[in-house]
Parts: C-alpha cells; structure tokens; sequence
C-alpha cells in the first residue's frame, strides 16, 4: 500500500531487517508527498506479473536453501539499495511536483470522446471505485470497508494494511484475502472499457491500486498494467521470505486458519500474499514505468479512486501539464491539482456514455 495524505501507518517492512526506513509507504489524504511510497516489491518487478521467476530477491534465495545469515545480508544489502534509489526518486518527484491548473482546451464529455479518438497513449489511473459494481466495497465511502471493521476493534481501520500490525494479529487482512480469491467477481463495464481501449492500440499503461486482479480478468494484459499495491498472486513467508504462489495457501485462507510457513516452520513464519503494506518498501518498476509513460502519454484517466494514498495520488501532479486529465469518479478529488473535465457518478455510466459517442460496440471491451 502506498502513502497517502491521511498518514495512515507506516510502518516497517520487516522486523528483521529495518534498513529500509526510508522506502516505506505512507498514507496521506491531501496529495501526498513522495511518490516513493508506492507499492512495490523488493524486487522490482510488478507483483502482478511477479511469477516465481520473477522472484529474484533475497527471499527467493533463503527459499531455496541459502543460508538464513546469507540470504538476511543479501536481503539487508538490497533493502538498502532500495531505500537509496526511492530516495532518488522522491528527489525526482518534489522537482515535478507543482499544482496542475486546469486546462482551457477540453471542458465537455464530447471534448474526452474526441480526446480518446485521437490519443494513443491514455494512463488509466483505477481504485477500488471501479469495482464497486462488482460487489465489491471501496474503502472510504460511508459504507466502505473502513466503515465495517469495527468487529476486530483495530487501533484504525487503516491498520488491517499495516505490517506491523499484521505481524501481531493476521487475521483481519486474510478475512480480507479471502473475499477476494480469484473467481470471486466478475468485471464491470469501466474493466471492460479499459480493455477495450487497450484493443484499439489506445492503452499505454493502466495503474491500478487495486488487488481484485479485475483488470487481468478483463483482458488488460500484463504490458499494459501495474498493480501498483501488489496481488493475491504470491505470497511470502514473513521470516525466511521463501516465497509460494497464493494458491499454495488459499485452502488455509478459505478456512480462515493462518497459513504458517512450511520451510522455515518459524512461528513467526506468516505466509503474507504480496500486497504492498503501509510500512513496506515499493518497487522500482512503478517510477521506472512512470518516468517513462510520462514521456508518452497523451491523456489520463483517474477512475473510481479517493487519490488519498501516495505515492499514486501524486501521479496526476506529475504529468506534463499540457497532458488532459480527466475524472470518472462519485466525487471531486484530486485537489489542489485540476481536472480538465470531471465526470462525476458511477464510473460504468461514465464509460457507457464516452463509448457511445467513440462509436464503439456498447460493450467494446
Ligand atoms: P477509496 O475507497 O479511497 O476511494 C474510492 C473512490 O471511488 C471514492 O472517491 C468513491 O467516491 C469512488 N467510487 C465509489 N464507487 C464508485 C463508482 N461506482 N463509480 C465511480 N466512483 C466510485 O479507494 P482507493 O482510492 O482505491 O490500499 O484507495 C486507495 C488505497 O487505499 C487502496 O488501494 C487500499 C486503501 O488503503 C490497499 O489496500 C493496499
């Protein structure tokens, strides 16, 4: 998870290895500051394409039989490296960061139609608005999830995403997991409009912070995406990092038993799917891709998202300012950056209208 303005907790990556204080994710509500907070993994590599090979980091190495002295060091060695390079980028991102005006040139759903006719390169930023008609709840509207926790009495709703808190009392967030186990849901009409701009050569990139995989599900293919606060797609041993695919665990989330680490056997082993945290280090693909779509983008589109976690909030304050902005959103956000055209109501409507007007089959995705 990544940082936002509302400060939700920081906390540490790991209880073992504390160097890496300086790559933690935050919260905030009002902008945020670092765009380094972002989610990620140790590796660098997008979680939603993390597939074992992927894994190259130190906990792979302790998984496979290195020494646990060994594969600490490495891991130590990394996070630190890590920490320097996401410190070069929050440098790279207070440069950029200014307030974005509003643009005069685009003002009109018929301005973001004629918009996505000619781009070829759109930035779809999504939150967990955007499969809210799915079934699935979002988690700052009145009845979202932060509004349903108060069975598990957490010190703040936002601890259910905090590693230190998840190393005491685990059982929160996999009650969480476990509705969100692959085949769960199905994509809604704003998923499928993605896709459906991938399938005209439109889509650049599709930011997502969602962990539902909806996207993947829709057809968004994994070029043209980044599950900026990881997936259940793997999962990671909290002491000696060996790390599985989710499916080697999803029995015990189904049942709701704490999956235990079955190399190591450490009570402290928790098995924990690769969402990224508050208090966990990001990866670097989020600012290597971004640094580069920067470049090439010629729209974005911010759906169904609070922009109240950083360091994907400060995307928006990060484009080129001659790049258009669009909201499909219930409510403003995004301040004190402007949009240039807010569409504000439930996002399928929102597609359901552009798509009509772009001339595409009703369900183009
Ligand atoms: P939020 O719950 O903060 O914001 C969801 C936004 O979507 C709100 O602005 C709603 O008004 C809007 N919304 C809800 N239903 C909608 C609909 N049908 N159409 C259009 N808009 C709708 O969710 P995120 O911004 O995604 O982190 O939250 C960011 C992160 O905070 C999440 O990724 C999560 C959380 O801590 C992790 O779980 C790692």
């Amino acid at each position: 998870m990544l940082a936002g303005d509302d400060e939700e907790g920081c906390g540490d990556g790991d209880d073992d290895d504390d160097d890496d204080s300086g790559a933690r994710p935050r919260r905030a509500d009002t902008g945020g500051e670092d765009l380094n907070d972002v989610d990620a993994d140790a590796d660098g590599n997008d979680s939603g394409t993390r597939g074992a090979d992927a894994l190259t980091d130190s906990g792979r190495a302790a998984g496979r039989g290195g020494s646990t002295f060994g594969a600490r060091t490495n891991a130590r060695a990394w996070r630190i490296l890590q920490s320097l390079m996401m410190w070069r980028n929050k440098c790279l991102v207070a440069e950029k960061r200014v307030t974005r005006p509003k643009l005069t040139s685009i003002n009109t759903l018929e301005d973001v139609a004629a918009l996505l006719t000619r781009a070829r390169n759109v930035i779809v930023l999504t939150g967990a608005g955007i499969s809210v008609a799915c079934g699935i709840p979002d988690f700052r509207s009145e009845n979202g999830l932060y509004s349903m926790l108060g069975e598990y009495q957490l010190p703040s709703p936002q601890a259910m995403f905090d590693i230190a808190y998840f190393r005491t009392n685990p059982a929160p967030f996999f009650k969480f997991a476990r509705e969100l186990l692959p085949g769960s849901y199905t994509p809604s009409a704003t998923h499928r409009f993605i896709k459906a701009l991938q399938d005209r050569g439109k889509l650049l990139r599709n930011y997502t912070q969602n962990i539902d995989g909806l996207e993947r599900e829709a057809g968004v293919l994994p070029e043209h995406l980044h599950q900026c606060h990881g997936s259940l797609d793997t999962a990671r041993c909290l002491r000696c990092e060996h790390r599985v695919p989710v499916s080697d665990i999803e029995a015990e989330i189904r049942a709701q038993t704490i999956p235990m680490c079955k190399i190591c056997n450490h009570p402290d082993g928790v098995v924990k799917p690769d969402i990224v945290f508050f208090g966990e280090p990001l990866g670097r693909r989020f600012m290597d891709l971004l640094t580069a779509d920067r470049a090439r983008c010629d729209a974005v589109l911010v759906m169904g998202s609070s922009l109240k976690v950083a360091p994907v909030n400060l995307i928006i304050g990060w484009m080129p300012r001659d790049v258009p902005l669009v909201l499909l959103n219930r409510e403003t956000v995004g301040q004190p950056h402007a949009f240039d055209v807010e569409l504000l109501g439930d996002c399928d409507a929102a597609v359901a209208a552009l798509t009509r007007l772009l001339g595409w089959p009703a369900d183009a995705g």
